[in-house]
């Protein structure tokens, strides 16, 4: 028999340095008016020296499973979501693993910034189907390390930060109620960063004569990018769509009308995207939750801390029908509607 899971502990992680944009205005060529009409964000958290995206994940696992009341040496799985990873291997999960002292399976997943949602909704099928009780899933990044300082049409946007969420199995139906996930791989270049394992761009123009990546079916080759890259209109674009189709589409499937969802907590990654979005929907901008003017887009942290704080401004309570959706590099998205505090303990 299938099993649900619930949402039995959250926590979260912002380092505390703020980085204004008044403090941004003195780097490069931009203005406090221009970053808020055009995104809303006011500040953001940046990391010190001595941080890095496992000892924030590790922060906001703590909080998430003190919160449920459990120890760390209980948890089955572990999954991290980043597009940051202290390491490229071992992941940042494993990291955690050994701090927490649990027995684990532990991998990373990385979907942008939807991974912190792909990520929920993998950790809540590994327990669907039986195989874990107990997952720990968690969103972090530190973008603050991969932005061009001298690029003011990325650096404005982006912050650090962390959020995790603690799942363990139900009795009955569980929160999890419906999700979407999707990916719009033809366009890497709309927003990217170097891996390791990329071909050199010399291969595209190789001594056979043969295009490597368009023989393997694969969209062109981006220029090489040491730092985030964006098109920052493109992603916009792709952003209202599909923030707007993906919270229907969690809705529709669950059989819930727009005005029965108490609260949306979009990827917080610009504010006009939101209202974009709210605008698209007929869904009162008071519906969304936001807090992109104190963090700016934590990637993979946005969604589980914004979520962590509407549930401690009382916006979430048990029964609450709560849409968490997000999208991202990829370019991805993910949707999840969730029923609140709805599963019994299993
Ligand atoms: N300060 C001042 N001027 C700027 C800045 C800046 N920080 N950045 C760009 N400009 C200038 C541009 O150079 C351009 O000048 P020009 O007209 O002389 O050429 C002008 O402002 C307009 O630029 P646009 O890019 O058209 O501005 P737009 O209104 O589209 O806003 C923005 C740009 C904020 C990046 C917007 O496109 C956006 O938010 N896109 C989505 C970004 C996003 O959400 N990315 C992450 C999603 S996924 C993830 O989270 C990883």
């Amino acid at each position: 028999m299938l099993r649900g899971a619930r949402i039995a502990g959250w926590g979260k992680y912002a380092p505390e340095r703020i980085l204004t944009n008044h403090d941004i205005e003195r780097m490069v060529d931009t203005s406090d008016e221009w970053i808020v009409s055009r995104t809303g964000i006011r500040e953001r958290r940046i990391v010190a020296d001595h941080e890095g995206t496992a000892s924030m994940a590790l922060a906001a696992a703590r909080e998430a499973l003190c919160c449920a009341g459990v120890e760390g040496s209980s948890v089955e799985l572990i999954i991290v979501a980043t597009v940051s990873p202290d390491y490229q291997f071992p992941a940042v999960a494993c990291l955690l693993q050994a701090a927490l002292g649990a027995r684990a399976g532990a991998f990373d997943l990385q979907a942008g910034c939807s991974g912190f949602v792909y990520g929920l909704v993998t950790g809540y099928q590994f327990i669907q189907s039986g195989l874990y009780r107990r997952v720990l899933v968690v969103g972090a990044d530190t973008l603050s390390r991969v932005l061009d300082w001298t690029d003011r049409s990325t650096c404005v946007l982006f912050g650090d930060g962390a959020g995790a969420i603690y799942l363990e199995a139900t009795e009955g139906a569980g929160d999890f109620v419906t999700v979407a996930l999707g990916s719009e791989g033809q366009n890497p270049a709309a927003l990217y960063m170097d891996g390791v394992g990329r071909p050199k761009t010399g291969c595209a123009d190789s001594d056979n004569g043969a295009d490597l990546v368009s023989m393997a079916g694969l969209p062109a080759l981006c220029e090489p990018a040491r730092y985030v890259k964006m098109e920052g209109r493109e992603v916009f674009r792709f952003a209202s769509r599909v923030l707007t189709d993906s919270v229907r589409q969690v809705v529709d499937a669950a059989g819930w009308t727009l005005d029965q969802v108490g609260v949306i907590i979009p990827h917080q990654a610009n504010l006009r995207i939101i209202q974009s979005a709210s605008k698209t929907l007929g869904v009162p901008i008071g519906k969304f939750f936001v807090n992109v003017d104190r963090f700016g887009n934590t990637s993979n942290g946005s969604v589980p801390v914004a979520l962590c704080e509407a549930v401690e401004a009382g916006a979430i309570r048990p029964g609450s029908r709560v849409v968490l959706a997000s999208f991202g590099a990829g370019l991805t998205w993910a949707a999840t509607a969730v029923t609140w505090g709805s599963g019994a303990r299993g």
